[in-house]
């Protein structure tokens, strides 16, 4: 097995991690001086959201350049400080590719942007107006139109997600080649994988066509009408040969709109990254891209037969990147479980599930203190640009902005973006400024040191089952083998010796006791368990001797 199949990922959000200046956002001296932090939760690998130059239309992911550290952050300096102490940590550090897109000013789009015919002309998505308008009717994912007028050029540009955020032409091999330097740039600054986002948006249709609307706006996503286009493979394969083969470094890819069917070709032996993030399991409200307004009812029923998928596509070949919780999702514990659970229960079955599926478990920051989320009284107050994008939707579709707002209170990306709760004391330690978004209302009882001094916290819960996975090695290596699969509530299943049942409901539930095959209680997250018996979000690892 390789070493990231049987680690602990940390996905880490620089901006909101630790302020080391006072600015209200996070740097990267903040990630240096927490790495003891970091260790004590057992993880092998850190992830950062991108921390390259950037004018922050979407938090970092639109980068003006791949090779430079955003002053906000720090310095290379920082950077490669960071990479030695963390090394000497026992923790690789994962960057964050953003190659489907730049920012606007990055000198690779301003020289593209400045007429037809420079070197980087080729560079961007580039049509001509279509009968004085937008070249087809798809909407950016973030709202408003996928195409942005260009002035100087006089066409329009492409962009999947804000018009901050130019598509690059991945078809232009330069691009690629350029693209595939920088990844290599961040290999030899020591870089232990890359976690590549958006990935499926990178190839484009040969023919640029309107969709069918699927909004009031007369648009379509663009989403429906380029993601995953065949062909992709071609240039991952591509990718992978000129990056990462042959090197100590692993990849996961973001995939939206690629199905748990389509995995096998995607990762595995002859696939082109070792996992992918598949979302149909934390996507269960919406059929497709997200639509806030528009969510669909679910059921634990749904959510089991979306893990189970993804476990039996990866069986023989291939690896899954367990997770719940990212940057763009809000907290699960008050997000997956009926309103009134407990949040330290309904986050640590979550946990449970998280630290014993086949696959390696990526922990989202905070997450390991089982964080809820923020229901701000105004959409000024959020920040997040998919907020403010869903908000504008909802109400061009009819939605009062009472209903508009609630719809950004359930699905928020900010949720997930609050600063870290350090201790109690004022901004929750994060910084001596002022946070460039709120400290969550409820640091002062919830944060790592309260947690820390709480053998029955979330925060504990975490730090054991990374040691129980350290020390049961059928936790990585054996065979995921559901059991209950009909069971409306309960999700159950057999790592080898160990076994594994977690209710997912707030009711007590029993089941055939014999399935414990009299395993003696390694971690329960009530005192006290009785046989064929789960108490309302229970969550219950046996050891079978
Ligand atoms: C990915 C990132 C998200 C970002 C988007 C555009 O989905 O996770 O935060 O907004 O790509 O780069």
């Amino acid at each position: 097995m390789k070493w990231w199949q049987k680690t602990i990922v940390y996905e880490l959000y620089p901006k909101s991690f630790l302020d080391t200046e006072g600015q209200g956002t996070g740097t990267i001296r903040g990630i240096i001086e927490k790495l003891d932090y970091l260790e004590s939760l057992g993880i092998g690998a850190v992830w950062m959201t991108p921390v390259c130059l950037s004018p922050m239309v979407d938090n970092g992911y639109d980068i003006a350049d791949y090779c430079q550290i955003d002053p906000s952050y720090g310095t290379m300096e920082d950077m490669e400080e960071l990479f030695a102490q963390a090394e000497k940590h026992h923790i690789r550090i994962v960057m964050d590719l953003v190659f489907n897109h730049t920012s606007d000013q990055n000198p690779w789009f301003i020289e593209s942007s400045s007429s037809k015919d420079n070197p980087k002309s080729s560079w961007y998505i580039w049509r001509d107006a279509k009968d004085g308008r937008e070249p087809t009717n798809w909407r950016g994912i973030f709202g408003g139109s996928a195409w942005t007028w260009c002035e100087k050029r006089q066409q329009y540009y492409l962009h999947t997600f804000a018009a901050g955020q130019p598509d690059l032409n991945w078809a232009d091999p330069d691009v690629r080649k350029a693209l595939y330097d920088a990844a290599n740039f961040w290999i030899d600054k020591g870089a232990g994988g890359f976690r590549i986002d958006a990935i499926t948006y990178i190839r484009k249709p040969d023919v640029f066509e309107d969709g069918k609307p699927d909004g009031e706006d007369g648009m379509i996503s663009v989403h429906d009408m380029t993601a995953n286009t065949p062909g992709i493979l071609e240039y991952l394969h591509e990718f992978k040969e000129n990056v990462t083969e042959g090197k100590d470094v692993f990849t996961v890819g973001e995939a939206n709109g690629v199905s748990a069917a389509e995995l096998p070709e995607w990762v595995g032996e002859n696939g082109v990254f070792d996992m992918l993030f598949e979302f149909s399991h934390i996507n269960l409200e919406f059929k497709g891209i997200e639509t806030w307004c528009r969510p669909r009812p679910w059921t634990v029923s749904d959510l089991k037969a979306a893990l189970r998928s993804s476990q039996n596509m990866t069986k023989d070949n291939g690896w899954v990147p367990v997770f719940f919780e990212n940057h763009d999702k809000p907290r699960c514990p008050d997000h997956f479980f009926p309103k009134g659970c407990s949040r330290n229960k309904a986050a640590k079955a979550i946990g449970m599930i998280l630290e014993t599926m086949r696959g390696t478990p990526f922990v989202y920051q905070g997450q390991e203190l089982g964080y809820g989320n923020v229901a701000w009284p105004s959409i000024d107050c959020y920040n997040d640009i998919s907020s403010h994008g869903q908000y504008a939707f909802a109400l061009s579709e009819g939605l009062s902005e009472t209903e508009a707002l609630a719809c950004v209170h359930r699905f928020s990306r900010d949720s997930a973006r609050t600063p870290m709760q350090w201790d109690d004391s004022a901004n929750a330690g994060f910084t001596s400024g002022t946070p460039w978004l709120p400290v969550h209302e409820d640091y002062r009882s919830d944060n790592v040191k309260t947690q820390s001094d709480d053998p029955d916290s979330v925060l504990h819960w975490y730090m054991k089952l990374a040691e129980i996975r350290k020390t049961y090695s059928d936790l990585t290596d054996s065979a995921y083998d559901e059991m209950l699969e009909e069971d409306s509530c309960i999700l159950a299943y057999r790592r080898g010796r160990m076994r594994i049942f977690v209710n997912l409901s707030d009711q007590p539930c029993t089941y055939d006791g014999n399935l414990e095959d009299n395993g003696k209680t390694v971690l329960c997250s009530y005192p006290s368990h009785t046989k064929g018996e789960l108490q309302p979000l229970e969550a219950i690892l046996l050891e079978v001797l």
